[in-house]
């Protein structure tokens, strides 16, 4: 029987995946710098009031809506501000399946979305996935990085229905700047494309420049349509309890709402108990969001301390996210420096290929990283790479 061609070809691990998983069967002890679930990482949650408020009685009740319950609505948009309301987002059970909802909503089969690279790899598949395309189109890096809206415009076809930012980046960490949102903005709008606005890392602005964008949302009357993304996953860094949303500002916000709300109602993916619990989880979420700041922070600077003995190798500005850079001398490909790293290093990073770094000379650490394990795998990694 013959499955659908929007799937791989084939289900192979990479390289680097198979080669892990190899040495971790021989029982080789890896230290894993790209760790990027938070529940791996130590941090303290607050067990007792979480399992708490996924107890009460109304995590029993069924009375779906496919926007999502009001109360847990409410609570995210006050957790936004910005002036945005209950009646402007819609729950998803993820901020993956909110992609997929925009696909279906905004695309028709063969239809393009673009994408400025580096960024986040899943999109390519969550695009595919909905029959549609991701055309990535690179940004450049002078200081920081830049969108290159002159080549957003001139990737356009008359096929093109949106621009899929994140923001700030995974991985680079840039968050867009006002000129370039006004730019971005008045691009779609003159072209009658959606923008869709990854904020999952809003929360972790690490050293952010004095004209970034923090949130999409300080724009309260964009002039082309915008959805915003997020989630508990990163907001309150509780992946597992799948909560994600959209909000939606812009022209046709109502309309889009309510196609939207269609969709969502073919599957009310929602379960109730996260609705129930989403209040008190985003109330107890600074507190983690804390320790996870403080994390980025401390491995950021461990990592300082090492590289001013490196003069080879350096980092790029980490405005915010849980990743950073390492720039290296390409004396190899960055795949081909991750498995070696991995086999004589015992350590794991990621080549900036997997997420469309140009050229060699990137890998990608995560900063989440237990501190520990993060500083002894820069003493394992730096010397050999
Ligand atoms: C930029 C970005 N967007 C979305 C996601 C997925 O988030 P969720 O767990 O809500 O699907 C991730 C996961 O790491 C991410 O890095």
């Amino acid at each position: 029987m013959r499955l659908s061609s929007r799937l791989p070809p084939a289900f192979d691990p990479n390289a680097l995946t198979a080669a892990l998983t190899r040495l971790r069967s021989e029982g080789r002890e890896i230290l894993d710098l790209t760790l990027s679930n938070p529940t791996c990482c130590g941090f303290a949650y607050p067990e007792a009031e979480i399992r708490a408020a996924l107890s009460q009685p109304a995590v029993l009740a069924y009375d779906p809506d496919p926007c999502g319950s009001a109360p847990a609505r409410e609570a995210i948009a006050a957790h936004h501000g910005h002036g945005l309301g209950a009646e402007d987002l819609l729950l998803t059970a993820s901020t993956s399946e909110g992609y997929g909802l925009l696909f279906k909503l905004l695309g028709d089969p063969g239809d393009e979305v673009l994408v400025p690279s580096p960024s986040y790899p899943l999109f390519d598949w969550l695009a595919r996935l909905e029959g549609l395309v991701a055309r990535t189109v690179p940004s450049y890096f002078h200081e920081r990085w830049h969108l290159d809206l002159g080549a957003l415009e001139a990737a356009l076809s008359p096929r093109t229905r949106a621009v899929v930012v994140v923001n700030p980046n995974n991985p680079t960490g840039h968050f867009l700047s006002k000129p370039e949102w006004a730019g971005l903005t008045a691009l779609c709008a003159r072209q009658g494309l959606a923008l869709l606005v990854d904020e999952v890392f809003g929360d972790y602005a690490l050293e952010p420049p004095a004209d970034c964008l923090a949130s999409a949302l300080l724009d309260p009357d964009p002039p082309c349509p915008v959805f915003l993304l997020s989630g508990l996953s990163k907001v309150a860094a509780l992946p597992q309890l799948k909560l994600g949303w959209i909000a939606l500002r812009g022209p046709g916000a109502a309309e889009h709402r309510s196609a939207l709300a269609f969709l969502a109602d073919q599957y009310l993916s929602v379960s109730a108990p996260v609705q129930a619990a989403a209040s008190t989880l985003l109330a107890l979420a600074p507190g983690v969001r804390e320790q996870v700041r403080a994390r980025l922070h401390r491995n950021l600077a461990a990592l300082d301390t090492r590289l001013a003995a490196e003069p080879r190798l350096s980092r790029l500005p980490v405005e915010g996210g849980w990743s950073v850079l390492l720039r290296r001398p390409a004396l190899d490909a960055d795949e081909a420096c991750a498995l070696r790293l991995l086999e004589s290093g015992s350590t794991l990073v990621h080549p900036g290929s997997f997420f469309d770094l140009p050229g060699d000379g990137h890998l990608v650490l995560s900063l989440l990283t237990p501190e520990g394990s993060f500083r002894e795998g820069l003493g394992r990694i730096l010397p050999i790479i």
